[in-house]
């Protein structure tokens, strides 16, 4: 796989599909804009070295159709600001407004091409369509490692068509780091997960497995695998149809002699609502109680482990996060990550948007910009946005 400064870039229109699909509020304020950050090292290679940048991006699920909810208009917006040059956006990814914006592109010129979903065609990776999109590149690099789990028209068919390729810096870094997890991690490597289902996370546990030393679970997850070996878990969420799964996870960790932390004590509530009244318990989840965060005896049992080692992995939540009075676990294990000297990564959603809210993702050594993309490249699944660039 050929990385973009491997490219003769100057003059050329480098396509670069990047994965802009940004969390926006109510009146469409970018809330994060982390993935418009992550992408900066290309953009300003690009830009430095004379390329005409066409970037192209989906935002959310309009369903193929154009829908002004779901414009690329804001973060075409954020990107001028943070570069300091104007950023157009082009109407349309495809067809007149895209080609004329492409065509009066200078040497150095950035635009921003409108959501690729807005075509039914891009996630039907449509033979035509990418035909289209290829006919504004000479060359083409895919950057959106967030997108690399789907085989789209600009993430996998489009690639073929066009002559030169090469991934940006952000999917080089994402792929060194996370395959750095999966290919000689340094131990011992102890990995945190969290969220709600154990079917979420079971593939990637049972990859893991064979690669860690102590495995620690926490989020709604924790009480499958408590009710899986025994524990009252009152009526905290259990998958029920995965308690067997739990069970033969415990028992492959057992196998392996990896070691297994499940909370050993809770924050529970009443009701999964902030009104809730809530108080902590041992081990055993009383009835009419149900756990929503990890407990502080488990806070410190985690803390500990992370300190003892030399690789970090945390994808999930311990918690109902997004509520203040149940946010301590989560926190707590961002904040025994940004002490750890491990290498530490973050990946998934939900733990990137602790680690930010603890105001420590600087300190971590790689916080990935994927979440589906991330899990099932930590699943060891082979992603079609990678693959195309091979
Ligand atoms: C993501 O946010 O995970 C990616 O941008 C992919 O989005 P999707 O799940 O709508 O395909």
């Amino acid at each position: 796989m050929k990385i973009i400064d491997e490219l003769d870039l100057r003059g050329k229109r480098t396509f670069i599909r990047v994965d802009y699909n940004v969390p926006l509020d109510e009146s469409r304020k970018i809330t994060d804009d982390s993935r418009i950050q992550g992408s900066l090292p290309t953009l300003r290679y690009a830009i430095e070295h004379g390329a005409r940048v066409v970037l192209a991006s989906h935002l959310g699920r309009p369903k193929g159709k154009a829908d002004p909810k779901y414009s690329l208009a804001p973060a075409a917006a954020r990107l001028a600001e943070i570069l300091g040059k104007k950023v157009p956006l082009a109407g349309d990814c495809i067809g007149p407004a895209a080609s004329s914006a492409v065509a009066s592109l200078d040497d150095g010129d950035v635009v921003l091409l409108e959501n690729l979903r807005f075509h039914p065609e891009e996630e039907k990776n449509d033979p035509e369509f990418c035909k289209k999109l290829a006919a504004l590149a000479d060359v083409y690099v895919n950057d959106a490692f967030g997108t690399a789990h789907r085989a789209h028209a600009s993430t996998a068919g489009i690639a073929a068509l066009v002559r030169e390729k090469a991934a940006g810096f952000l999917m080089r870094d994402e792929i060194q780091h996370l395959g750095g997890l999966l290919k000689g991690a340094v131990r011992p490597f102890v990995a945190i997960l969290g969220g709600a289902k154990v079917s979420d996370k079971i593939t990637v546990i049972d990859n893991l497995l064979p690669r860690i030393d102590a495995l620690l679970i926490g989020g709604a997850m924790a009480y499958t695998f408590l009710r899986a070996k025994g524990v009252a878990v009152g009526g905290s969420r259990v998958e029920a149809d995965k308690v067997d799964v739990a069970a033969q996870a415990i028992a492959d960790a057992e196998k392996r002699g990896v070691r297994l932390l499940l909370p050993s004590d809770h924050v529970i509530a009443d009701k999964p609502e902030a009104s809730a009244a809530s108080r902590t318990c041992g081990l055993e989840i009383p009835d009419g109680w149900l756990g929503v965060d990890i407990g502080p005896e488990s806070r410190k049992q985690f803390a500990a482990a992370i300190a003892g080692a030399k690789t970090v992995l945390w994808n999930g939540p311990m918690g109902i996060f997004e509520i203040d009075a149940f946010a301590a676990g989560t926190m707590a294990i961002a904040e025994a990550m940004a002490a750890s000297q491990a290498q530490t990564v973050v990946g998934g959603g939900d733990s990137v948007a602790a680690v930010v809210r603890a105001g420590v993702a600087e300190k971590m050594t790689h916080v990935s910009t994927g979440g589906g993309a991330s899990l099932e490249f930590l699943e060891g699944k082979t992603l079609p946005g990678i693959e195309a660039l091979g």
